[in-house]
């Protein structure tokens, strides 16, 4: 589908703005850079323009986080990328609603890209989530985590997961701020709940499915999102037709991966 990114690009922010979301989140791989592609250095910067000036025309204010895939593809940096997007040193964090906050990690901060595709969760990185996480708690913030791969396992212990997930995952049971953790990177659809709160992988926009997850968070503590696919069917369909049913399949996810309605007990709590 590569050689199909600019379509795909062009349809992002035409699909995005009329649904007047109060912000928007990139989970990371903007680009094609980094591991698995052999992307020139010239080539790698055009991207970084092209990307850069199309998402320029969001309504919303966007917070981005790193990919594995947004370093270049001979050096493993970031430099380049960075001009252009304000990616996290290590935690950021913004209030992007009213008792809202956003933690958005950089699990490359101290890896290689190309050699630790899925990352690492540091003591840099563990210690400031902590220390934030309190913060946002005793001042009535619910916060919601954004970090590029997956800290929740799937059908093997370990795999695919970035590396110090579970120290991540002891973080954020014991931080009863955080109400959701957002993931990418394996594009693959998927919610769940562990213990009290929620995880939620999403899939991509460069290949089927081919779109992108809105959430609503509510008063009364509901998290309700929907899945919305690109408006390019032919396109989408050439990328299904690459792979097998179950292969896509897992991809999108069942119906309650894509479109749900869920009760977050630590949402409700902090914002009754
Ligand atoms: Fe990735």
């Amino acid at each position: 589908m590569l050689t199909q990114s600019k379509t795909v690009l062009d349809a992002i922010v035409p699909a995005v703005n009329p649904i007047k979301p109060e912000f928007i989140v990139h989970g990371g791989d903007f680009l094609c850079g980094g591991s698995s592609f052999d992307l020139p250095w010239t080539t790698y910067l055009q991207s970084i323009e092209d990307v850069a000036t199309t998402f320029a025309d969001f309504e919303a204010p966007m917070y981005c986080i790193p990919g594995n895939h947004d370093s270049d593809a001979q050096q493993g940096s970031f430099e380049a990328f960075a001009e252009r997007f304000d990616i996290p040193e290590t935690l950021t964090v913004v209030d992007a609603a009213p008792r809202l906050r956003l933690a958005l990690a950089n699990i490359y901060h101290q890896c290689d890209p190309i050699e630790d595709g899925s990352g690492v969760w540091t003591d840099t990185l563990d210690n400031a989530l902590r220390e934030e996480a309190e913060k946002a708690y005793e001042e009535g913030h619910a916060m919601l985590l954004f970090l590029h791969a997956w800290a929740l396992p799937s059908h093997e212990e370990g795999k695919g997961t970035l590396d110090g997930a579970d120290r991540l995952l002891k973080t954020v049971k014991e931080s009863p701020a955080i109400v959701a953790l957002f993931t990418g990177h394996r594009h693959t659809n998927r919610i769940r709940m562990y213990r009290d709160f929620l995880t939620v992988d999403t899939a991509c926009l460069i290949g089927f499915p081919m779109g992108f997850r809105e959430v609503q968070l509510r008063d009364n503590g509901y998290f309700e999102t929907r899945f919305h696919q690109l408006p390019l069917p032919a396109l989408i369909q050439e990328s299904y037709d690459k792979s097998s049913a179950e292969t896509n399949n897992g991809w999108n996810g069942e119906i309650h991966d894509r479109n749900t309605e869920i009760l977050l007990p630590r949402l409700r709590e902090i914002w009754r």
